[in-house]
């Protein structure tokens, strides 16, 4: 057995990888990204953002999500969809605002509506808003905070649950994979949007830690129940533990510790549904060009060979 079906017998619905479309022509690649033993679930890492689906207004392009859906679909991998609005990776026609409320308004609930209308049926969830906060807990600046107001944040979680009101609906975020100003705030937006009246299934931990300084397993669990509270599921998103490269044996080792914490913590929690990893192969890590000096953050190496962190999650479940 995998990481999968460890994850199903103790209760969860997926073990699951990012992937992206670049990667899809290396062949031993897509082999065990369709190894259902170890994963039952899949995100597209790039190909369902805005500046990909509708690089210019109402012009949408669909072949590069569509590819990964089918792939998800012909392995009969369930489909976390990622993202719908986030102040990242959205084209500079959207970005460079200067739309009044109204109009920002529109524009985002047409894209919300023809992404998850073209969609609807195949995502298991919606990653709706992304990471809509700073770290000390107030809200991310961004053209759709500057422009609407907060309101933007339960306007287009109810845009979406009237496109496809099957799939589950979760606030994306890192930094609240442990409690403090930023997982209260988080909260505090999965109260704002069932106070307006719309629909919010789940918050989704990101989760992108630090070989050695991970949450400790009572941390994450805590924290997790802290929105479990507030009737949202949880889930961890976008798991990864990157370290300093070159990785040591020893911290390897230590890094396999970490992503049983991880585990430990979403196992311990019933409406914990799965855990998905950032991709699943040192060599297609978004780490190394993002934080200068690191990598290694995941379980399988540049190789596609397992390190100690497959075997540690393996027995974790
Ligand atoms: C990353 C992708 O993995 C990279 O390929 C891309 O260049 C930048 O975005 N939080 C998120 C993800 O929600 O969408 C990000 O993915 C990583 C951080």
């Amino acid at each position: 057995d995998g990481l999968d079906v460890r994850a199903k017998a103790v209760g969860k619905l997926y073990f699951g990888t990012a992937t992206d479309n670049s990667e899809l022509t290396n062949t031993a690649y897509v082999a065990q990204l369709g190894n259902t033993s170890d994963f039952g679930q899949i995100t597209p890492g790039n190909s369902m953002k805005w500046d990909s689906i509708e690089p210019s207004r109402n012009s949408f392009s669909y072949t590069n999500g569509d590819a990964i859906a089918s792939l998800a679909k012909g392995n009969g991998q369930l489909l976390r969809c990622h993202n719908l609005v986030w102040y990242n990776q959205l084209p500079s026609w959207v970005s460079s605002g200067g739309f009044d409320n109204a109009t920002l308004i529109s524009i985002m609930t047409n894209h919300i509506t023809n992404e998850v209308t073209h969609y609807k049926g195949q995502c298991y969830a919606w990653d709706v808003v992304n990471e809509a906060l700073n770290d000390d807990g107030t809200y991310r600046t961004d053209v759709f905070y500057n422009t609407i107001g907060p309101a933007y944040i339960p306007i287009a979680f109810a845009a979406a649950a009237a496109a496809d009101p099957s799939a589950k609906l979760y606030y994306n975020d890192y930094n609240i994979e442990y409690s403090g100003a930023k997982s209260t705030a988080a909260q505090n937006i999965v109260k704002m949007i069932k106070a307006y009246g719309a629909r919010i299934d789940g918050v989704g931990l990101q989760s992108h830690f630090i070989v050695g300084s991970t949450p400790s397993t009572a941390t994450q669990t805590s924290n997790m129940n802290a929105f479990v509270a507030l009737d949202v599921d949880v889930a961890i998103t976008e798991l990864d533990i990157r370290t300093t490269t070159p990785a040591t044996t020893s911290t390897l080792a230590q890094q396999g510790v970490d992503y049983a914490t991880t585990t430990n913590a979403c196992k311990a929690v019933s409406r914990c549904v799965g855990v998905t990893i950032w991709d699943y192969t040192d060599k297609y890590s978004w780490v190394p060009s993002t934080f200068s000096g690191q990598g290694a953050a995941l379980p399988w190496d540049d190789n596609l060979v397992v390190k100690p962190a497959y075997w540690s999650i393996l027995s974790a479940w």
